[in-house]
């Protein structure tokens, strides 16, 4: 990496604070994930299904990025993003299942 002069600095810093900024812009913490209530139940997951996977889901997805909000994907789409980041994590595959009734709504 070249060597930043010191006029440079604020600049610099700008570049970086708006870049890491504008990366965070769609990630919420947990209190801003939905809170499943019996509104939410379907056919394939009850309500403690649901809470659960939310306990997961926010407890071991948010180790690298924040929490992706469920809204923001379909069902297909968090199939796939589930394939590849349940790996990442120390979860069992039922845990996942868990995560992916909540994130999709039971879909
Ligand atoms: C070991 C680090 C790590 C863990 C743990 C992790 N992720 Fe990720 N995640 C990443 C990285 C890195 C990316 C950026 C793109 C990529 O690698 O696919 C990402 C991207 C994402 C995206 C954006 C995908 C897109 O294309 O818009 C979502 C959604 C996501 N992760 C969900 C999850 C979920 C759900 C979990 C928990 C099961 C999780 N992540 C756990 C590292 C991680």
């Amino acid at each position: 990496m070249k060597k930043i002069k010191i006029y440079q600095l604020p600049l610099f810093l700008a570049v970086v604070l708006f870049i890491t900024g504008s990366c965070k812009k769609d990630l919420g913490s947990s209190s801003s994930l939905y809170t499943p209530t019996t509104a939410d139940v379907t056919a394939t997951a009850t309500l403690a299904q649901l809470q659960q996977g939310r306990a997961l889901y926010s407890s071991n997805c948010n180790s690298c990025h924040g929490l992706y909000m469920p809204e923001n994907y379909n069902p297909t789409q968090w199939g796939s993003i589930l394939n590849s980041m349940a790996p990442r994590t120390g979860m069992s595959s039922s845990q996942v299942l868990l995560v992916s009734k909540y994130v999709t709504k039971g879909k």
